[in-house]
């Protein structure tokens, strides 16, 4: 049956004839030509219902692989052989003719199949099935990140999802990578969680972007950094009170290790999640609005992550964000915090002359948050100040304070007035999620303080916050009236909920657009459509640009708030200020989706060259 001269050379990736089946047909083989004519044409392509496969001769060993380039999708027999390898003729791209594994890690290995040759020819079984795709694009996942790959990180994304991967283990894969090789929290990390707190408005399109644009976001800040260096609990198990005290004096004096060994022994012997906020927003809020507002959020984020991936990292995800705390510099060290009026020293006025402000704290239940929240935005730091005390007087407690004080820094956004300048969306970005932030933190500790422990040191964030919101009136100078405000007609806008939501994403297109998509969401939310809708909206409308690290916080703190509020005026205006702020922001080239789409086409059997070619 088989050639005399040939079966001893016939090898990896062929199976020599004499053990073959006689009917290779039966076993799911095709017949690709003769070995003669392979040979003297060097490569053919196999076609039919199964994807096309590239039958290669080269000094007589043949090999089959997928005919398409797993890099971008283009055809391969365009390719040139030497010594074993095949390069693709496109980018490039280098493999392994016998196993299929790439040389460049950013095109991805290519699929082989096996290959057999008798007497008739040369026969190929186009099966490509994969007994375990969730681990190999888990393996991928791993390749991506390691190497910030953005096309390969999008693949394997979406590999998992569509092996049945559920997106929190996406997310826990990345979370764990991110903390693991980077010395300290990033904003990537805050990205993937903010995301992934989005995911329940998601559909299944926005899910893989969202993820993408997260994962992605954690792999480029891992790129060429440094590991995590790991340090442990100490062995004793000193009380929560002495841990909190000690955490506090590493955090004065800036001494990393010995506040993350507090931390983590205070991890160690399983305080649970309010306590460990308390430790952590006690030793942060030791220094007014720390790194402009970013150190408590991540602290924020940082817990929030966990909540998504679960308990059980604890230790892994929590000191990562000790670094940033102890080496943050505080508001007191801020020319603006100073003067003309010294705003640190009337804080510690503040929290020195009330020590037992909680103590005399009214019964509840209190509703003046939405009206502390507009008196937030006096121009007078005492009255603000005292507006806060006076609202715990009369029984407001630390989750209602953080409620209004989101509210009055959504408040800032919502009223931007953009004849300011465009970097100034970024004040007001920073005061809304620091606010956010407080609010989450506050709500997670619970209302339930100790008043005989004194005043809960936490409570401060909401002090400072209301400051920095203070500091920020001059975004509102004048204040943009709010869509259909003072007897504005909003009739000139489509009343239909799908319409609506069109016509934003038509605005999101086009530059300059922010007080259109304000009025947008205003009409919608005012007619009554579903808030969901709207959501996965601006969430579709967020993963469709290259967006910054700022615009996604935005996005999450502002649907956290909607959620706080619900369709009231005041998570109407959350909602307004949101779209005004990513109006602002868009287009941009979107270039993430880009790579997102390629990645899609090409995992869903795309022929990318030819599509491109049409276009
Ligand atoms: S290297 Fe083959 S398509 Fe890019």
């Amino acid at each position: 049956m088989s050639e005399p001269s040939r079966p001893d050379m016939l090898q990896d990736g062929i199976a020599a004839a004499e053990g073959a089946p006689a009917d290779p047909t039966a076993r799911g083989f095709a017949f690709a030509g003769t070995l003669d004519e392979l040979e003297a044409r060097g490569h053919l392509v196999l076609r039919g219902r199964h994807r096309p496969v590239l039958v290669i001769h080269d000094r007589g060993r043949v090999f089959a692989l997928d005919a398409r380039c797993p890099h971008m999708g283009f055809p391969l027999d365009r390719g040139t052989i030497e010594d074993g390898i095949l390069t693709c003729h496109w980018h490039h791209a280098r493999f392994d003719l016998a196993s299929g594994c790439t040389f460049d890690l950013w095109a991805d290995d290519v699929p082989v199949c096996p290959v057999e040759v008798d007497a008739r020819g040369v026969w190929v079984k186009p099966a490509f099935e994969d007994a375990d795709p969730a681990g190999r694009w888990q393996r991928r996942l791993d390749d991506g990140m390691a190497h910030d790959l953005g096309l390969v990180i999008a693949k394997s994304i979406h590999g998992l999802l569509a092996a049945g991967a559920p997106p929190r283990d996406v997310l826990r894969r990345a979370a764990l990578f991110g903390v693991r090789n980077r010395d300290g929290w990033s904003s990537g990390l805050s990205i993937l969680t903010a995301l992934g707190n989005l995911l329940p408005w998601l559909g299944e399109e926005e899910t893989y972007l969202a993820l993408f644009h997260g994962v992605r976001r954690v792999a480029r800040d891992c790129d060429g950094e440094a590991p995590r260096r790991e340090r442990a609990p100490l062995a004793s198990a000193p009380d929560l009170a002495t841990l909190k005290r000690w955490l506090r004096r590493w955090s004065a004096v800036r001494h990393r290790d010995g506040a993350e060994r507090t931390l983590l022994t205070a991890i160690a012997r399983g305080a649970p999640a309010p306590a460990l906020a308390d430790l952590l927003l006690a030793a942060e809020t030791d220094r007014p609005f720390a790194g402009g507002g970013h150190s408590l959020d991540f602290i924020d984020k940082a817990f929030e992550c966990l909540d998504l991936i679960g308990w059980a990292h604890a230790a892994e995800v929590l000191p990562s964000v000790v670094g940033e705390m102890v080496t943050a510099r505080g508001a007191q060290e801020s020319t603006a915090w100073r003067q003309p009026v010294d705003l640190v020293r009337l804080l510690d006025e503040t929290f020195a002359g009330r020590p037992d402000l909680f103590a005399r704290r009214g019964e509840g239940p209190w509703r003046g948050r939405a009206a502390l929240g507009r008196a937030l935005l006096a121009d007078d730091p005492e009255a603000i100040l005292r507006s806060l005390a006076d609202a715990i007087l009369a029984g407001a407690a630390p989750s209602d304070l953080g409620a209004a004080l989101a509210y009055a820094a959504a408040l800032r956004v919502a009223r931007f007035g953009t004849a300011n300048e465009h970097s100034d969306w970024e004040t007001a970005h920073h005061a809304f999620t620091y606010c956010n932030a407080v609010h989450q933190a506050l709500k997670r500790m619970g209302d339930g303080f100790d008043p005989e422990a004194g005043y809960p040191e936490p409570v401060r964030a909401v002090f400072h916050g209301a400051i920095a919101v203070y500091l920020a009136r001059y975004l509102n100078v004048p204040p943009a009236p709010l869509p259909g405000e003072e007897g504005e007609s909003m009739d000139d806008l489509p009343a239909d909920a799908a319409e609506i939501r069109d016509a934003l994403l038509d605005a999101f297109d086009r530059q300059r657009q922010v007080d259109a998509a304000g009025r947008l969401v205003a009409r919608y939310l005012v007619l009554g459509h579903p808030a969901d809708a709207l959501i996965a909206t601006l969430a579709r409308a967020l993963l469709r640009e290259d967006a910054g690290f700022h615009a996604y916080q935005m996005l999450e703190a502002g649907v956290r708030q909607y959620g706080e509020w619900g369709d009231a005026p005041e998570g109407r205006h959350v909602l307004i200020g949101v779209a005004r702020y990513l109006a602002a922001h868009a287009p941009t080239a979107r270039a993430i989706h880009q790579t997102a789409d390629i990645a899609r086409r090409l995992m869903r059997g795309g022929r990318l060259h030819e599509e491109i070619d049409a276009e």
